[in-house]
Protein backbone atom coordinates (compact mmCIF):
# COMPACT_ATOMS: atom_id res chain seq x y z
CA UNK A 1 0.00 0.00 0.00
CA UNK A 2 1.30 3.67 -0.84
CA UNK A 3 2.45 5.96 2.15
CA UNK A 4 -0.13 8.52 2.95
CA UNK A 5 0.79 11.80 1.22
CA UNK A 6 1.58 14.45 4.05
CA UNK A 7 1.97 17.76 2.79
CA UNK A 8 -0.80 19.49 1.09
CA UNK A 9 1.47 19.91 -2.16
CA UNK A 10 2.19 16.19 -2.02
CA UNK A 11 -1.18 15.51 -2.16
CA UNK A 12 -2.29 18.19 -4.96
CA UNK A 13 0.75 16.03 -7.12
CA UNK A 14 -0.84 12.92 -6.19
CA UNK A 15 -4.69 13.91 -7.22
CA UNK A 16 -3.16 15.23 -10.46
CA UNK A 17 -1.53 12.07 -11.15
CA UNK A 18 -3.98 9.94 -10.27
CA UNK A 19 -6.91 12.31 -12.32
CA UNK A 20 -4.65 11.51 -15.22
CA UNK A 21 -4.14 7.80 -15.19
CA UNK A 22 -7.68 7.53 -14.37
CA UNK A 23 -8.69 9.02 -17.84
CA UNK A 24 -6.00 7.55 -19.46
CA UNK A 25 -6.94 3.77 -18.54
CA UNK A 26 -10.48 4.47 -19.02
CA UNK A 27 -11.55 4.23 -15.63
CA UNK A 28 -12.92 8.31 -15.51
CA UNK A 29 -13.24 10.39 -18.14
CA UNK A 30 -13.96 14.60 -17.92
CA UNK A 31 -15.58 16.77 -16.66
CA UNK A 32 -17.79 16.47 -19.72
CA UNK A 33 -18.15 17.01 -21.83
CA UNK A 34 -14.34 16.69 -22.95
CA UNK A 35 -15.67 17.08 -26.61
CA UNK A 36 -16.87 20.65 -26.34
CA UNK A 37 -16.62 22.84 -22.90
CA UNK A 38 -16.13 20.65 -19.80
CA UNK A 39 -17.92 21.63 -17.15
CA UNK A 40 -17.05 20.98 -13.49
CA UNK A 41 -18.31 18.20 -11.67
CA UNK A 42 -19.38 16.56 -14.52
CA UNK A 43 -17.66 12.91 -14.77
CA UNK A 44 -18.02 9.60 -17.13
CA UNK A 45 -17.74 6.28 -15.73
CA UNK A 46 -15.28 4.62 -18.74
CA UNK A 47 -15.06 1.52 -20.25
CA UNK A 48 -13.37 0.50 -17.35
CA UNK A 49 -14.44 2.53 -14.47
CA UNK A 50 -18.25 1.09 -15.41
CA UNK A 51 -17.73 -2.27 -15.03
CA UNK A 52 -15.41 -1.58 -12.23
CA UNK A 53 -18.91 0.92 -10.33
CA UNK A 54 -21.18 -2.03 -11.26
CA UNK A 55 -19.04 -4.54 -9.36
CA UNK A 56 -18.81 -1.94 -6.41
CA UNK A 57 -22.72 -1.03 -6.64
CA UNK A 58 -23.60 -5.03 -6.62
CA UNK A 59 -21.08 -5.46 -3.62
CA UNK A 60 -23.05 -2.90 -1.47
CA UNK A 61 -26.43 -4.67 -3.16
CA UNK A 62 -24.94 -8.00 -1.30
CA UNK A 63 -24.74 -6.53 2.32
CA UNK A 64 -27.44 -5.03 2.48
CA UNK A 65 -29.80 -8.06 1.26
CA UNK A 66 -27.87 -10.34 3.46
CA UNK A 67 -28.58 -8.24 6.10
CA UNK A 68 -32.39 -7.89 5.63
CA UNK A 69 -32.86 -4.59 3.56
CA UNK A 70 -35.20 -4.77 0.28
CA UNK A 71 -34.29 -2.19 -2.92
CA UNK A 72 -36.36 0.20 -4.38
CA UNK A 73 -36.01 2.84 -7.01
CA UNK A 74 -37.95 5.91 -7.14
CA UNK A 75 -37.82 8.72 -9.98
CA UNK A 76 -34.92 11.31 -9.81
CA UNK A 77 -37.48 13.95 -10.52
CA UNK A 78 -40.24 15.49 -8.12
CA UNK A 79 -42.45 17.87 -7.95
CA UNK A 80 -41.51 21.30 -5.44
CA UNK A 81 -43.92 20.13 -2.96
CA UNK A 82 -41.56 17.10 -2.01
CA UNK A 83 -38.54 19.18 -1.57
CA UNK A 84 -40.75 21.82 0.36
CA UNK A 85 -42.08 19.50 2.78
CA UNK A 86 -38.32 17.85 3.06
CA UNK A 87 -36.78 20.73 3.94
CA UNK A 88 -34.48 20.89 1.30
CA UNK A 89 -36.00 23.86 -0.63
CA UNK A 90 -35.10 26.54 2.43
CA UNK A 91 -32.44 24.48 4.40
CA UNK A 92 -29.95 23.12 1.25
CA UNK A 93 -27.43 25.33 0.51
CA UNK A 94 -23.58 26.16 0.73
CA UNK A 95 -21.66 29.42 1.62
CA UNK A 96 -20.05 31.05 -1.05
CA UNK A 97 -17.87 33.93 -1.57
CA UNK A 98 -16.74 35.93 -4.48
CA UNK A 99 -13.36 37.37 -5.68
CA UNK A 100 -13.08 41.05 -5.75
CA UNK A 101 -11.09 41.21 -8.92
CA UNK A 102 -12.53 38.67 -11.25
CA UNK A 103 -15.86 37.80 -9.67
CA UNK A 104 -15.53 33.94 -9.79
CA UNK A 105 -17.28 32.26 -7.08
CA UNK A 106 -16.14 29.51 -4.48
CA UNK A 107 -17.43 27.88 -1.74
CA UNK A 108 -15.55 29.06 1.26
CA UNK A 109 -15.40 26.17 3.53
CA UNK A 110 -13.93 24.15 1.07
CA UNK A 111 -11.91 26.71 -0.25
CA UNK A 112 -10.03 27.19 3.22
CA UNK A 113 -9.87 23.66 3.57
CA UNK A 114 -8.09 22.77 0.29
CA UNK A 115 -5.91 26.15 1.25
CA UNK A 116 -4.82 26.05 4.78
CA UNK A 117 -5.44 22.40 5.45
CA UNK A 118 -8.44 23.61 8.27
CA UNK A 119 -11.56 21.44 8.11
CA UNK A 120 -14.18 24.35 7.99
CA UNK A 121 -17.62 22.56 7.53
CA UNK A 122 -18.88 23.22 10.81
CA UNK A 123 -17.53 27.16 10.56
CA UNK A 124 -19.82 29.57 11.07
CA UNK A 125 -20.08 33.00 7.94
CA UNK A 126 -18.21 34.95 10.52
CA UNK A 127 -15.61 32.13 11.04
CA UNK A 128 -15.38 31.84 7.78
CA UNK A 129 -14.86 35.09 7.11
CA UNK A 130 -12.38 35.41 9.70
CA UNK A 131 -10.23 32.47 8.24
CA UNK A 132 -10.31 33.87 5.08
CA UNK A 133 -9.00 36.79 6.23
CA UNK A 134 -6.41 35.49 8.80
CA UNK A 135 -4.84 32.65 6.51
CA UNK A 136 -5.30 35.11 3.20
CA UNK A 137 -7.29 32.45 1.21
CA UNK A 138 -6.68 33.98 -2.29
CA UNK A 139 -8.85 33.16 -5.52
CA UNK A 140 -7.58 29.76 -7.12
CA UNK A 141 -8.21 31.75 -10.72
CA UNK A 142 -6.59 35.17 -10.81
CA UNK A 143 -5.16 35.21 -6.86
CA UNK A 144 -6.96 38.18 -6.07
CA UNK A 145 -8.68 39.03 -2.78
CA UNK A 146 -12.27 37.96 -1.86
CA UNK A 147 -15.20 40.04 -1.04
CA UNK A 148 -16.04 39.66 2.87
CA UNK A 149 -19.65 38.57 2.52
CA UNK A 150 -20.85 34.93 2.48
CA UNK A 151 -23.87 34.31 0.56
CA UNK A 152 -26.02 31.59 0.56
CA UNK A 153 -26.26 29.21 -2.55
CA UNK A 154 -28.67 26.58 -2.93
CA UNK A 155 -27.99 23.13 -4.12
CA UNK A 156 -31.27 22.35 -5.62
CA UNK A 157 -30.97 21.78 -9.43
CA UNK A 158 -33.91 23.22 -10.65
CA UNK A 159 -36.02 21.87 -13.91
CA UNK A 160 -39.29 21.65 -15.55
CA UNK A 161 -42.14 19.09 -15.78
CA UNK A 162 -44.69 19.61 -19.17
CA UNK A 163 -44.92 23.19 -19.61
CA UNK A 164 -44.64 25.17 -16.66
CA UNK A 165 -44.62 22.47 -13.21
CA UNK A 166 -41.89 23.51 -11.18
CA UNK A 167 -39.98 20.39 -10.25
CA UNK A 168 -36.30 19.64 -8.86
CA UNK A 169 -34.11 16.47 -9.35
CA UNK A 170 -33.40 15.39 -5.75
CA UNK A 171 -30.51 16.25 -4.02
CA UNK A 172 -30.83 12.72 -2.22
CA UNK A 173 -32.09 9.78 -2.37
CA UNK A 174 -33.47 9.53 1.11
CA UNK A 175 -36.16 12.01 1.16
CA UNK A 176 -38.26 9.94 -2.61
CA UNK A 177 -37.45 6.82 -0.17
CA UNK A 178 -40.13 8.10 2.53
CA UNK A 179 -42.50 8.47 0.21
CA UNK A 180 -44.21 5.36 -0.62
CA UNK A 181 -43.66 4.77 3.14
CA UNK A 182 -48.14 3.90 3.32
CA UNK A 183 -46.50 0.79 0.37
CA UNK A 184 -43.45 -0.31 3.04
CA UNK A 185 -46.31 -0.22 6.05
CA UNK A 186 -48.51 -2.85 3.92
CA UNK A 187 -45.34 -4.80 2.66
CA UNK A 188 -43.89 -5.75 6.11
CA UNK A 189 -47.79 -6.26 7.92
CA UNK A 190 -47.13 -3.30 10.01
CA UNK A 191 -44.13 -4.50 11.59
CA UNK A 192 -41.11 -2.32 12.27
CA UNK A 193 -38.36 -2.43 11.42
CA UNK A 194 -39.14 -1.66 7.91
CA UNK A 195 -35.63 -1.53 6.19
CA UNK A 196 -35.39 -0.05 2.21
CA UNK A 197 -32.28 1.30 0.62
CA UNK A 198 -32.17 2.81 -2.66
CA UNK A 199 -29.29 3.40 -5.35
CA UNK A 200 -29.48 5.89 -7.17
CA UNK A 201 -28.57 9.36 -9.12
CA UNK A 202 -29.08 12.04 -6.79
CA UNK A 203 -27.91 16.03 -8.19
CA UNK A 204 -26.45 19.04 -6.53
CA UNK A 205 -26.09 22.41 -8.00
CA UNK A 206 -22.52 22.83 -6.21
CA UNK A 207 -20.73 26.32 -7.00
CA UNK A 208 -17.53 25.43 -7.87
CA UNK A 209 -16.77 21.92 -7.43
CA UNK A 210 -12.80 21.13 -7.45
CA UNK A 211 -12.30 17.65 -6.27
CA UNK A 212 -13.20 15.06 -8.96
CA UNK A 213 -15.69 12.10 -8.27
CA UNK A 214 -15.75 13.95 -4.41
CA UNK A 215 -17.42 16.53 -5.59
CA UNK A 216 -20.04 16.23 -8.35
CA UNK A 217 -23.08 17.81 -9.74
CA UNK A 218 -24.35 14.41 -10.37
CA UNK A 219 -23.73 11.17 -8.76
CA UNK A 220 -25.04 8.12 -7.57
CA UNK A 221 -26.22 7.52 -4.09
CA UNK A 222 -26.50 4.74 -1.93
CA UNK A 223 -28.70 5.24 0.67
CA UNK A 224 -30.86 3.27 3.53
CA UNK A 225 -33.25 3.84 5.55
CA UNK A 226 -34.48 1.77 8.82
CA UNK A 227 -38.20 2.67 9.82
CA UNK A 228 -38.19 1.67 13.78
CA UNK A 229 -39.98 2.72 17.02
CA UNK A 230 -38.01 4.56 19.93
CA UNK A 231 -38.47 1.66 21.92
CA UNK A 232 -36.62 -0.69 19.08
CA UNK A 233 -33.80 1.60 19.35
CA UNK A 234 -32.52 0.42 22.60
CA UNK A 235 -33.34 -3.21 22.45
CA UNK A 236 -32.20 -4.16 18.95
CA UNK A 237 -32.12 -7.83 18.84
CA UNK A 238 -29.35 -7.90 15.84
CA UNK A 239 -27.36 -5.54 18.02
CA UNK A 240 -26.05 -9.04 20.10
CA UNK A 241 -24.71 -10.78 16.69
CA UNK A 242 -22.40 -7.41 16.15
CA UNK A 243 -21.67 -6.49 20.05
CA UNK A 244 -17.92 -7.31 20.43
CA UNK A 245 -16.79 -6.24 17.17
CA UNK A 246 -14.47 -2.99 17.90
CA UNK A 247 -14.93 0.14 15.75
CA UNK A 248 -12.84 3.07 15.37
CA UNK A 249 -14.74 6.24 17.21
CA UNK A 250 -13.97 9.86 17.46
CA UNK A 251 -16.39 11.44 19.67
CA UNK A 252 -17.15 15.55 19.35
CA UNK A 253 -15.14 15.65 23.04
CA UNK A 254 -12.10 13.86 21.72
CA UNK A 255 -12.74 15.91 18.57
CA UNK A 256 -12.69 19.19 20.90
CA UNK A 257 -9.80 18.27 23.29
CA UNK A 258 -7.73 17.06 20.30
CA UNK A 259 -7.57 13.37 21.73
CA UNK A 260 -7.23 10.82 18.95
CA UNK A 261 -10.39 8.03 18.30
CA UNK A 262 -10.34 5.13 20.07
CA UNK A 263 -10.43 1.46 19.61
CA UNK A 264 -13.76 0.43 21.02
CA UNK A 265 -16.24 -2.17 21.06
CA UNK A 266 -19.71 -1.62 19.98
CA UNK A 267 -20.65 -2.85 23.44
CA UNK A 268 -18.74 -0.91 25.64
CA UNK A 269 -19.29 2.43 23.17
CA UNK A 270 -23.32 2.12 24.11
CA UNK A 271 -22.16 1.50 28.06
CA UNK A 272 -20.25 4.55 28.38
CA UNK A 273 -22.98 6.52 25.94
CA UNK A 274 -20.96 7.18 23.43
CA UNK A 275 -23.21 5.66 21.36
CA UNK A 276 -26.86 7.04 21.77
CA UNK A 277 -28.39 3.41 21.30
CA UNK A 278 -28.29 -0.33 19.95
CA UNK A 279 -30.22 0.32 16.72
CA UNK A 280 -27.98 3.14 15.65
CA UNK A 281 -24.21 1.25 16.66
CA UNK A 282 -25.59 -1.59 14.63
CA UNK A 283 -26.25 0.93 11.56
CA UNK A 284 -23.10 2.09 12.16
CA UNK A 285 -21.75 -1.17 11.92
CA UNK A 286 -23.06 -1.54 8.52
CA UNK A 287 -21.78 0.80 7.32
CA UNK A 288 -18.35 -0.26 8.39
CA UNK A 289 -19.15 -3.80 6.92
CA UNK A 290 -20.34 -2.50 3.73
CA UNK A 291 -17.05 -0.65 3.11
CA UNK A 292 -14.50 -3.34 3.99
CA UNK A 293 -16.27 -6.09 1.95
CA UNK A 294 -15.81 -3.64 -0.50
CA UNK A 295 -12.03 -4.00 0.11
CA UNK A 296 -11.54 -0.52 2.24
CA UNK A 297 -8.28 -1.70 4.75
CA UNK A 298 -9.52 -1.17 8.55
CA UNK A 299 -6.64 0.81 9.44
CA UNK A 300 -7.52 3.70 6.55
CA UNK A 301 -11.20 3.73 8.52
CA UNK A 302 -12.32 6.31 11.35
CA UNK A 303 -16.33 7.07 12.69
CA UNK A 304 -15.83 11.08 13.41
CA UNK A 305 -19.12 12.34 15.19
CA UNK A 306 -20.65 15.54 13.95
CA UNK A 307 -20.36 18.73 16.37
CA UNK A 308 -23.78 20.15 17.78
CA UNK A 309 -23.64 23.03 15.13
CA UNK A 310 -22.70 20.74 12.20
CA UNK A 311 -25.65 18.21 11.71
CA UNK A 312 -27.81 18.55 9.05
CA UNK A 313 -31.22 19.93 9.38
CA UNK A 314 -33.25 16.75 9.73
CA UNK A 315 -30.45 15.12 12.27
CA UNK A 316 -30.83 14.17 15.50
CA UNK A 317 -27.17 12.63 15.47
CA UNK A 318 -24.44 11.95 12.35
CA UNK A 319 -21.44 10.26 12.59
CA UNK A 320 -19.34 9.99 9.81
CA UNK A 321 -17.01 6.86 8.25
CA UNK A 322 -14.23 8.92 7.03
CA UNK A 323 -11.29 7.12 4.95
CA UNK A 324 -7.95 8.56 4.93
CA UNK A 325 -7.03 9.08 1.31
CA UNK A 326 -3.62 9.88 -0.19
CA UNK A 327 -5.18 12.65 -2.40
CA UNK A 328 -7.41 14.64 0.36
CA UNK A 329 -6.39 13.51 3.72
CA UNK A 330 -9.08 11.91 5.96
CA UNK A 331 -12.40 12.80 3.73
CA UNK A 332 -16.08 11.77 4.29
CA UNK A 333 -17.42 8.59 2.75
CA UNK A 334 -21.08 7.86 4.25
CA UNK A 335 -23.14 9.49 7.34
CA UNK A 336 -24.49 7.57 9.47
CA UNK A 337 -27.78 9.72 10.66
CA UNK A 338 -31.38 9.81 13.14
CA UNK A 339 -33.49 11.16 11.08
CA UNK A 340 -35.89 10.68 14.06
CA UNK A 341 -39.41 11.28 12.62
CA UNK A 342 -38.44 14.46 11.19
CA UNK A 343 -39.43 13.73 7.55
CA UNK A 344 -42.56 11.15 8.28
CA UNK A 345 -44.12 14.03 9.93
CA UNK A 346 -43.18 16.54 7.61
CA UNK A 347 -44.74 14.83 4.90
CA UNK A 348 -47.75 13.67 6.67
CA UNK A 349 -48.23 16.90 6.95
CA UNK A 350 -47.53 18.36 3.44
CA UNK A 351 -49.15 15.35 1.92
CA UNK A 352 -52.31 15.49 4.76
CA UNK A 353 -51.95 12.15 5.23
CA UNK A 354 -51.40 9.76 7.88
CA UNK A 355 -47.78 8.08 7.84
CA UNK A 356 -47.85 5.78 11.26
CA UNK A 357 -47.90 2.03 12.15
CA UNK A 358 -49.95 0.30 14.60
CA UNK A 359 -47.99 -1.12 16.80
CA UNK A 360 -48.88 -4.91 18.45
CA UNK A 361 -50.04 -3.01 21.88
CA UNK A 362 -52.16 -1.04 19.68
CA UNK A 363 -50.60 2.27 19.64
CA UNK A 364 -50.29 4.18 16.85
CA UNK A 365 -46.85 5.71 16.15
CA UNK A 366 -45.10 7.63 13.67
CA UNK A 367 -41.31 5.60 13.42
CA UNK A 368 -38.04 7.33 13.75
CA UNK A 369 -35.95 6.31 10.56
CA UNK A 370 -31.98 5.72 11.13
CA UNK A 371 -30.18 6.53 7.95
CA UNK A 372 -26.99 5.07 6.17
CA UNK A 373 -25.92 7.98 3.68
CA UNK A 374 -23.15 7.66 0.96
CA UNK A 375 -22.63 7.88 -2.50
CA UNK A 376 -21.21 5.11 -4.85
CA UNK A 377 -18.76 7.53 -6.59
CA UNK A 378 -16.57 8.57 -3.29
CA UNK A 379 -15.69 4.59 -1.96
CA UNK A 380 -14.78 3.97 -5.79
CA UNK A 381 -12.62 7.16 -5.53
CA UNK A 382 -11.07 5.69 -2.19
CA UNK A 383 -10.13 2.38 -3.98
CA UNK A 384 -8.48 3.72 -6.49
CA UNK A 385 -6.54 6.23 -4.50
CA UNK A 386 -5.55 3.31 -2.62
CA UNK A 387 -4.78 1.10 -4.71
CA UNK A 388 -2.49 3.08 -6.98
CA UNK A 389 1.28 2.96 -6.63
CA UNK A 390 4.54 2.38 -8.48
CA UNK A 391 6.12 -0.12 -7.55
CA UNK A 392 9.72 0.73 -7.39
CA UNK A 393 11.01 -2.68 -7.50
CA UNK A 394 9.93 -3.98 -10.54
CA UNK A 395 9.50 -0.40 -12.24
CA UNK A 396 6.15 -0.66 -12.76
CA UNK A 397 2.44 0.81 -12.00
CA UNK A 398 0.52 -1.35 -10.03
CA UNK A 399 -3.57 -1.14 -9.38
CA UNK A 400 -4.01 -3.40 -6.31
CA UNK A 401 -7.53 -3.45 -6.24
CA UNK A 402 -9.67 -5.63 -4.21
CA UNK A 403 -10.27 -9.09 -6.45
CA UNK A 404 -14.00 -8.92 -5.78
CA UNK A 405 -14.39 -5.34 -7.39
CA UNK A 406 -11.51 -4.79 -10.60
CA UNK A 407 -13.04 -4.59 -13.92
CA UNK A 408 -11.18 -7.29 -15.66
CA UNK A 409 -10.55 -10.74 -13.58
CA UNK A 410 -8.38 -12.66 -15.90
CA UNK A 411 -5.33 -11.63 -18.45
CA UNK A 412 -5.50 -14.45 -20.95
CA UNK A 413 -1.94 -14.67 -22.77
CA UNK A 414 -0.59 -16.97 -25.01
CA UNK A 415 3.32 -16.81 -24.79
CA UNK A 416 3.97 -16.42 -28.88
CA UNK A 417 1.88 -15.75 -31.56
CA UNK A 418 2.41 -18.79 -32.82
CA UNK A 419 2.73 -23.15 -32.36
CA UNK A 420 -0.70 -23.28 -31.76
CA UNK A 421 -0.38 -21.52 -28.46
CA UNK A 422 -3.01 -18.85 -29.72
CA UNK A 423 -5.32 -21.81 -30.49
CA UNK A 424 -4.92 -23.34 -27.21
CA UNK A 425 -5.34 -20.43 -24.79
CA UNK A 426 -8.81 -19.42 -27.34
CA UNK A 427 -10.11 -23.22 -25.73
CA UNK A 428 -9.23 -22.09 -22.73
CA UNK A 429 -11.67 -18.78 -22.72
CA UNK A 430 -14.28 -20.85 -23.42
CA UNK A 431 -14.03 -22.65 -20.17
CA UNK A 432 -13.90 -18.88 -18.23
CA UNK A 433 -17.70 -18.13 -18.35
CA UNK A 434 -18.07 -16.53 -14.70
CA UNK A 435 -14.91 -13.91 -15.61
CA UNK A 436 -14.33 -11.08 -18.03
CA UNK A 437 -11.25 -12.49 -19.52
CA UNK A 438 -9.01 -10.34 -21.23
CA UNK A 439 -7.01 -12.13 -24.38
CA UNK A 440 -3.90 -10.60 -25.88
CA UNK A 441 -1.34 -12.07 -27.94
CA UNK A 442 0.61 -8.77 -28.97
CA UNK A 443 4.11 -7.91 -27.63
CA UNK A 444 6.27 -9.64 -25.19
CA UNK A 445 4.93 -11.11 -22.39
CA UNK A 446 6.52 -9.24 -19.79
CA UNK A 447 4.98 -6.14 -21.71
CA UNK A 448 1.63 -7.72 -21.57
CA UNK A 449 1.91 -8.59 -17.43
CA UNK A 450 2.46 -4.63 -16.97
CA UNK A 451 0.00 -3.36 -19.09
CA UNK A 452 -2.59 -5.75 -17.36
CA UNK A 453 -0.97 -4.68 -13.27
CA UNK A 454 -1.74 -1.30 -14.49
CA UNK A 455 -5.47 -1.64 -14.50
CA UNK A 456 -5.71 -4.20 -11.77
CA UNK A 457 -6.12 -7.79 -13.55
CA UNK A 458 -5.34 -9.78 -10.70
CA UNK A 459 -4.62 -13.31 -12.57
CA UNK A 460 -2.71 -13.79 -15.94
CA UNK A 461 -2.89 -17.46 -17.00
CA UNK A 462 -0.33 -17.85 -19.71
CA UNK A 463 -0.03 -20.84 -21.91
CA UNK A 464 3.17 -22.32 -23.23
CA UNK A 465 4.94 -25.20 -25.06
CA UNK A 466 4.46 -27.35 -22.25
CA UNK A 467 0.94 -26.55 -21.87
CA UNK A 468 0.35 -28.45 -25.39
CA UNK A 469 1.99 -31.44 -23.59
CA UNK A 470 0.31 -31.71 -20.32
CA UNK A 471 -2.54 -29.29 -20.53
CA UNK A 472 -1.24 -27.04 -17.44
CA UNK A 473 -1.14 -23.25 -17.40
CA UNK A 474 0.63 -21.00 -15.26
CA UNK A 475 -1.43 -18.53 -12.75
CA UNK A 476 0.58 -15.34 -11.75
CA UNK A 477 -0.85 -12.87 -9.18
CA UNK A 478 -0.36 -9.42 -9.63
CA UNK A 479 0.78 -8.16 -6.05
CA UNK A 480 3.09 -10.96 -5.37
CA UNK A 481 4.29 -11.78 -8.71
CA UNK A 482 4.19 -15.51 -7.90
CA UNK A 483 3.08 -17.99 -10.27
CA UNK A 484 2.25 -21.57 -9.85
CA UNK A 485 1.46 -24.32 -12.62
CA UNK A 486 -1.77 -25.88 -12.68
CA UNK A 487 -3.82 -28.05 -14.41
CA UNK A 488 -6.50 -26.95 -16.97
CA UNK A 489 -9.18 -29.38 -15.56
CA UNK A 490 -8.55 -27.41 -12.16
CA UNK A 491 -8.78 -23.73 -13.41
CA UNK A 492 -12.11 -22.86 -12.76
CA UNK A 493 -12.46 -24.32 -9.17
CA UNK A 494 -8.94 -22.73 -8.53
CA UNK A 495 -9.66 -19.47 -9.42
CA UNK A 496 -13.39 -19.42 -7.60
CA UNK A 497 -11.17 -20.34 -4.25
CA UNK A 498 -8.75 -17.41 -5.00
CA UNK A 499 -11.30 -15.05 -5.71
CA UNK A 500 -13.38 -15.86 -2.55
CA UNK A 501 -10.31 -16.48 -0.36
CA UNK A 502 -7.35 -15.20 -1.15
CA UNK A 503 -4.53 -16.23 -3.53
CA UNK A 504 -2.50 -19.08 -2.44
CA UNK A 505 -0.02 -21.31 -4.05
N1 LIG B 1 -29.36 11.55 2.61
C1 LIG B 1 -28.34 12.29 3.16
C2 LIG B 1 -27.46 12.94 2.21
O1 LIG B 1 -27.76 12.93 1.02
O2 LIG B 1 -26.45 13.49 2.55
Amino acid sequence: MAENKESLNEKKEFQLELAKYLAEKDFIYGPEPELYSPMAGFYSYGLLGKAMKNNLENTIRKVFIKNGFFEMEFPLISPEIIWKASGHLDGFNDPVISCSKCNSSFRADKLIEEQTGIAADSFKDEQLIETIKEKEVTCPSCKGRFNLEIKRHSLMMKTTIGRDIVAYNRPETATTTYLPFKRYAQFFRQKLPFTVFQIGKAFRNEISPRQHLLRQREFTQAESQMFLSKEMKQNFELFEDIKKIKLPLWTEEMQKTEKKWIEITVEDAIKNKVLKNKAYAWNLWLSYEILTSAGIPKDKIRFRQHWSDEKAFYSDDTWDLEILLNSFGWVEMVGISDRTNYDLNQHAKFSKQELNVRLENGEKIVPDVIEIAFGVDRPFYALLDLAFFRREDAQRTVLSLPYNIVPIQIGLLPLLKKDNLPEKAKEIMKELDDYRVYYDETASIGKRYSRLDAIGVPFCITVDHQTLEDNTVTIRERDSLKQIRIKISELNEKLKSFFKDGFKE
